[in-house]
């Protein structure tokens, strides 16, 4: 039995084209989920534009001031901020039942499996999982994947595809077991000319090898650019790669997914998902595989063993694993971590993500409308915003974006002028940025850009993106006298 949180102090203040407030409109109804005390929007009420936002309150972190300026957060594809309801539920843990979970039965570990428990509800109830049981809690997206690449059944005939702007967590996993000689292929396929995904070209791909793609791993929303593959794409990938072979699987990487937009798991009929608890919101240090139950059950032999994944061993035989999740939850865990887990997809469902994921979009347009007014600056396609979720990475068309060696990059003249913090680099996307030489040389032959993401999420403003603007103009003026391509 879960009981709701008394938690009354997310305010969640959203107006809809100036008139309604969604809190209002929803307060009561068929659409408030009862079971978890959180609330989803009413289907009646999509497509209508979100105006603001505003759980600004919640973050203590953006009520700080440097240089009498508050921060301005623009990095949230690498991690997210916490809000007070996390935190305090983090910090319960260790004040209040700081023990172990799944083993002993006192008083406080009784309290600890009850909030791990109540945790993975959540995180049930928020990617539409069938059963908490296949809720298993890891590391992070990268562990996640790592399990099922080290865990899965492989056949040295198998194929595995992804896309080629994989983050190398769902590269590098799928690279090496081809290097071991334990699978026959990894291909990654090539993307669209404006980098979106390309149904076509998969299907092609899925036809010529047909009866030998073991399994497709897909970022469902890049961290490079913010594209992403839409739900009725997802569900042709899963028929067609199930039609060529009656024993292939599908995951998602949804570590930029989850945290920004409905991921309903069963309606997409995927088979695994892995996403980080730090991108929405919630703590370090953890994050969830789903599964489907039969396979984790029946398909997956966990790799890392140990303590707590069994119910018993023997010196000569096979030890006896629990089943899913237990079996692949080696070694005492991260409590804490799982439980803000908890907390974290409540205060995510009680925002409802379709929120977040609109008002998004409509500050993504801000920033993108913004961006392609400077001659200088170049977005990575594709360029149309509804075509990425809120992340908007570019590059400046100068041959040098530093006048001399003693002055700082763009990046960090954000960061002095105006607090603004936002990433610069590759984003662990390294292989498709070495791939595509072509692409830069379209500019200048040898051209290899610095690429600068602004990443966004349900607590940035429209002001903070007037003052990015701002703020980029003038660094950009201050850039006249450089070479231009
Ligand atoms: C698309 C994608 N996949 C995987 C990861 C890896 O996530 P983590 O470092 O939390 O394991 C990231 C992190 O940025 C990501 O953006």
């Amino acid at each position: 039995m879960y009981f709701l949180d008394n938690y009354e102090k997310i305010s969640i203040i959203i107006c809809f084209a100036g008139v309604a407030k969604l809190a209002d409109a929803l307060g009561s109804g068929p659409n408030v989920r009862k079971d978890v005390g959180v609330q989803v929007p009413s289907p009646a009420l999509k497509g209508e534009v979100l105006k603001t936002i505003d759980i600004r309150a919640d973050f203590p972190c953006l009520k700080r001031e440097r240089n009498g300026k508050p921060p301005i957060y623009f990095d949230n594809a690498c991690m997210t901020l916490k809000p007070s309801y996390v935190i305090e539920k983090i910090n319960e843990y260790y004040t209040q039942y700081p023990a172990c979970g799944e083993r002993s039965t006192h008083w406080f570990a009784k309290e600890v499996d009850n909030a791990v428990e109540e945790s993975r509800f959540l995180l049930k109830e928020l990617i539409n999982a069938e059963d908490e049981e296949e809720i298993v809690f890891t590391k992070n997206t990268t562990e996640a994947i790592n399990i099922v690449a080290h865990s899965f059944p492989w056949e040295k005939t198998d194929i595995i595809l992804t896309t080629d702007h994989e983050h190398n967590s769902n590269f590098i996993p799928w690279y090496m077991l081809k290097k071991h000689g334990l699978i026959a292929d990894y291909i990654p396929v090539a993307s669209a000319a404006d980098n979106t995904f390309n149904l076509d070209h998969f299907e092609d791909i899925v036809k010529k090898y047909k009866g030998k793609i073991r399994f497709v791993s897909l970022s469902h929303v890049s961290n490079l650019n913010g594209v992403y593959i839409t739900d009725n794409e997802i569900k042709e990938i899963v028929k067609m790669v199930k039609n060529q072979h009656d024993d292939a699987y599908v995951m998602l990487d949804g570590a930029q997914s989850v945290p920004h937009k409905r991921v309903d798991v069963r309606g997409l009929g995927i088979d695994f998902i892995a996403f980080s608890i730090h991108k929405m919101m919630g703590p370090t240090g953890i994050g969830v595989l789903y599964g489907r139950k039969e396979l984790l059950n029946k398909k997956l032999l966990p790799f890392i063993v140990g303590g707590g994944v069994v119910n018993n061993s023997f010196f000569n035989k096979d030890p006896v694993f629990f089943k899913a999740p237990y079996k692949f939850e080696a070694g005492l865990q991260n409590y804490a971590g799982m439980i803000g887990a908890g907390a974290a997809s409540r205060y995510l469902m009680r925002i409802g993500v379709e929120n977040i994921e609109s008002h998004e979009m409509r500050l993504n347009k801000m920033l993108t409308d913004g961006l392609k007014k400077f001659d200088e600056v170049e977005i990575l396609p594709p360029r149309d915003y509804h075509k990425r979720s809120g992340i908007v990475t570019f590059f400046i068309k100068k041959l040098a974006t530093k006048h001399d060696d003693d002055d700082v990059d763009i990046d960090e003249k954000l960061n002095i002028r105006a607090n603004i913090m936002i990433r610069k680099g590759s984003f662990c996307v390294h292989s498709w940025y070495n791939a595509y030489k072509k692409y830069w040389d379209n500019f200048f032959p040898g051209f290899r850009p610095i690429l600068y993401r602004a990443s966004l999420y349900g607590y940035n403003t429209e002001k903070e993106i007037d003052v990015f603007l701002d703020t980029m103009e003038g660094i950009l003026k201050e850039l006249d006298d450089l070479p231009s391509l």
